[in-house]
Parts: C-alpha cells; structure tokens; sequence
C-alpha cells in the first residue's frame, strides 16, 4: 500500500498532507525516515511511525450512527464535564470522531467512525456531501427571504454557496411551526442558524435530517446503532474510496 494512503486510513491526515509529512522527513518506516511520497509500506508488517509516534491500521473501522439529543456536546471530553455525544455510546474506540460539527441545541444524523480517510473526506468541502437540515424559525418567511437563503446571505466569513431551501407543510411532529428544509454542501459554524437569523427569521430549533445519504430512522433521540455493511459500502463508493 502506497504510505500516504496507509497514512489517511490510520487517520494521520488527508493524503495531500500525508505526502507533505513525507517529504518533511515525519514519517520512518522500520526505523528509517522515508521522504518519497510514493513509496510503499505492507501493512501489518512495516513498523511505521509518525514524529515518533506509532501509527497502524486497525483490522476493521467502527461507524456508529447517531440521532444526537439537545445538550450534549460534539467533542470527545469537555474541560467542564458538559454530556458529550460520546457519553452514551457503548464500546468506543479510542480514535472514534464525530463527523463534522453539531451546535449543543441541534439533533439528528450524527456519524462516529475512527476510519479516518473517510471522515476527512465525508467533511471536505471537495466531496459536496450534502446535508439536509428541518429549522423550525420565528415568523414566516416570504418568497424573496427564501431566495435570499437559496442564492446566499452575506455571513461574517463570507457569502454563502447556493443552497436548497424550502418551506415545510405546517403540521407533522410540530402542529403550528413554521419549519424550513434547508440542504448544505457546507459545513460553516452554525450556518443555519446564521442564514436564518440573516434574513429575520430565527432558529428556534434543528435537526439535521440527512448526513451523506444516512437518516436517524428507527432511532429516538440518543439511540445509535452501526451502520450496516451496505452502508459502509455507500460511504465508501460516495467519496471515491476503493477498498478491497
Ligand atoms: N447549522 C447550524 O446552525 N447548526 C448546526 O448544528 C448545524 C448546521
């Protein structure tokens, strides 16, 4: 296997910066630094390490998808032991991620993995995984704000990419609320949030009810369960990666 490849599959980096490593002299295999890019390691044989740290592929990943709950935290530990989303899961790995981000107060899809290559690239702005979020907002909001949201609201960090945005059927789980579809291909901080604000109409709650095709059907909030080997399989063949 190519080193940069077993780099981004141990979760090192992406397999860009891998190479960057590399030609930084970071990166020895059995004890001597190797500094072209395209050398080759035999996983499970090769000693590799990475400024001296150790760094191997594990027999197989975990995925674990999540419905996260309201206040709990994305992080793997909180300075001031807030819940985290990791709190209530069984059996985690040490190298086990969240996949992106979700604010305290949102819900929904949440993917856990410790497969580093494809959490870089479900997260890379490059690969568009889309993510589809239901905004419950303050007020109603005409056709020229939804266009605004559509076509992109001038936000602190820049404008925002075109986006798919909707307006739900009063009803469903919600009798009364006004609720928003709103589909990302980008990961900004609190973007929904600030779009909505943006154009008057703030959040009062989210979901995110679609992440890289994944839903938190048959899952109340809090539940989690693996992903099933066909999913994997999706992941995998939706951000180009080839695996045998
Ligand atoms: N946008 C937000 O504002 N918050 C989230 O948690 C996700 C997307």
């Amino acid at each position: 296997m190519r080193l940069n490849r077993y780099l981004a599959r141990a979760g090192v980096a992406s397999r860009r910066k891998s190479d960057d490593l590399i030609l930084a002299g970071s990166v020895r295999v059995n004890g001597k630094v190797v500094d072209l890019p395209g050398s080759g390691v035999y996983p499970g044989r090769d000693r590799v390490q990475v400024d001296g740290r150790e760094v191997g592929l594990p027999d197989s990943f975990q995925y674990v998808l999540l419905n996260k709950r309201v206040g709990t935290l994305v992080t793997r530990s909180d300075d001031r032991s807030r819940t985290t989303v990791f709190d209530g899961v069984d059996n985690l790995r040490p190298a086990t991620v969240a996949v992106g981000r979700l604010d305290r107060d949102t819900t929904g899809v949440l993917l856990l993995t410790d497969d580093g290559e494809i959490a870089h690239r479900l997260m890379h702005p490059s690969f568009e995984v889309e993510k589809l979020y239901e905004a419950v907002v303050v007020g109603m909001p005409d056709e020229a704000e939804l266009e605004r949201l559509r076509r992109g609201v001038r936000l602190e960090d820049g404008l925002t990419a075109p986006a798919r945005v909707r307006l739900l059927k009063r009803g469903g789980r919600r009798p009364g609320a006004i609720r928003l579809e709103i589909g990302l291909h980008e990961g900004r901080k609190r973007q929904v949030r600030q779009m909505c604000a943006a154009v008057g109409h703030p959040v009062k709650s989210l979901e995110r009810v679609v992440f890289a095709g994944l839903t938190t059907d048959g899952l109340a909030l809090g539940e989690y369960r693996q992903l099933a080997p066909d999913e994997v399989s999706g992941l995998l063949s939706l951000t180009g990666i080839e695996r045998r």
